[in-house]
């Protein structure tokens, strides 16, 4: 029998409306846009404003519009998954709160959490579902709200972080298109250098912790930076090698967007040109969750059958991996 791969039908994008631009940073904590610009590569990136508005809200956004583009029912769809970071709530999943807005009634969902890692892993999942045989129609999501979790005091995270989301929907193949490989790795150790302190079980919600700001994003940047460009790095070498894909074989890089100077390091180790390489960070910065399914929406009118993508992505955990996936369709 042939073997059933997952391929990719469809992609959409959400971003808020709201721009929070670097000038609109430096009112607030002491930095500038010649800073930000340099050590990031970031101009702008969009917030989530209103009451009881959560990352769902995104992510239900990015799914209506996919069903409506490819032209599927959402009773159809067998799977939900979204990776994200921030869900609507501790409990329930925010994946049901999105099958529940888009009218999927026939679809189990689920959250994964793998922090920036999270779209890569939740496709590699997504896909294994299809290879299955036993599931037709899966929706993998990645979108965060991250303006929730930051502190807009601490120069050194709320310039980098913004909120948006993706989703692709997956269908079986027996042709050689689609996913191809993956190689996921994480690490716990590296929690000491990127978490939120309190606010989950080990450390519940009290006035103290509100009051240290221990429900923002902490992180030591400059070694989470070192971690990112050898680990990303090296896993997208790894999956080159043993697929034996050489720079040239390779139409585009889809690097998680969460400075500019890690994506550069990552494409001068795979050997591959910055004209080959997706970037969309100066205009949303670093949407977590949601970088590379974004990505791949903004670019999704120069991507041609048959293409060569491999994607990769380094976060909180930590987290990493890369994803070889054949591009199956040409845009319009
Ligand atoms: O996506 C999940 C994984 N996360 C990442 O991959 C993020 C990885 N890290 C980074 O992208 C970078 O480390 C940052 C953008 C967070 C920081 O850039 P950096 O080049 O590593 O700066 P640094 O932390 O080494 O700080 C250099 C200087 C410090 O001042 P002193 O001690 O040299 O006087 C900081 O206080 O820059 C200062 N600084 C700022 N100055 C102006 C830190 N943030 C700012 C700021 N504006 N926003």
């Amino acid at each position: 029998m042939d073997k059933i791969r997952a391929v990719i039908k469809g992609i959409c994008g959400y971003v808020p409306d709201y721009i929070l631009t670097n000038e609109e940073l430096t009112s607030l904590v002491e930095t500038s846009d010649e800073w930000i610009t340099t050590r990031t590569g970031i101009k702008e990136r969009r917030i989530l404003k209103g009451e009881d508005q959560g990352t769902s809200v995104i992510a239900a956004e990015a799914v209506k519009e996919l069903l409506e583009k490819t032209g599927t029912d959402p009773l159809e769809i067998d799977l939900l998954i979204c990776a994200t970071t921030t869900p609507d709530m501790p409990f329930p999943a925010t994946g049901n709160l999105i099958t529940d807005a888009v009218g999927a009634k026939n679809a189990f969902s689920y959250d994964l959490q793998a922090a920036c890692s999270g779209f890569i892993f939740a496709l590699s999942t997504g896909s294994q579902f299809i290879e299955t045989g036993k599931y037709n129609k899966v929706v993998v999501v990645g979108a965060d709200k991250m303006s929730s979790i930051i502190d807009y005091k601490d120069r050194t995270t709320c310039i980098i972080f913004g909120d948006g989301g993706g989703a692709v929907l997956l269908e079986p193949t027996t042709e050689e298109f689609g996913v191809m490989d993956s190689i996921l790795k994480s690490d716990g150790a590296g929690v000491c250098h990127l978490h939120m302190k309190a606010g989950g079980s080990r450390r519940p919600a009290t006035h103290q912790t509100i009051e240290n700001g221990e429900h923002f994003v902490y992180q030591e940047g400059s070694a989470v930076f070192k971690f990112a460009v050898t680990n990303m790095a090296d896993v997208s070498a790894e999956i080159m090698a043993r697929n034996k894909l050489k720079a040239e074989d390779i139409a585009w890089l889809v690097p998680h967007q969460a400075n500019k100077r890690i994506i550069d390091a990552t494409a001068n180790r795979m050997g591959i040109g910055s004209e080959k390489v997706m970037l969309n960070i100066h205009k949303y910065g670093n949407t977590t969750s949601g970088t590379i399914p974004l990505c791949l929406w903004d670019y999704e009118s120069k991507l041609h059958k048959g293409d060569n993508l491999i994607l990769a992505a380094f976060g909180g955990g930590f987290t990493w991996g890369s994803v070889w996936l054949k591009w199956a369709y040409d845009s319009a």
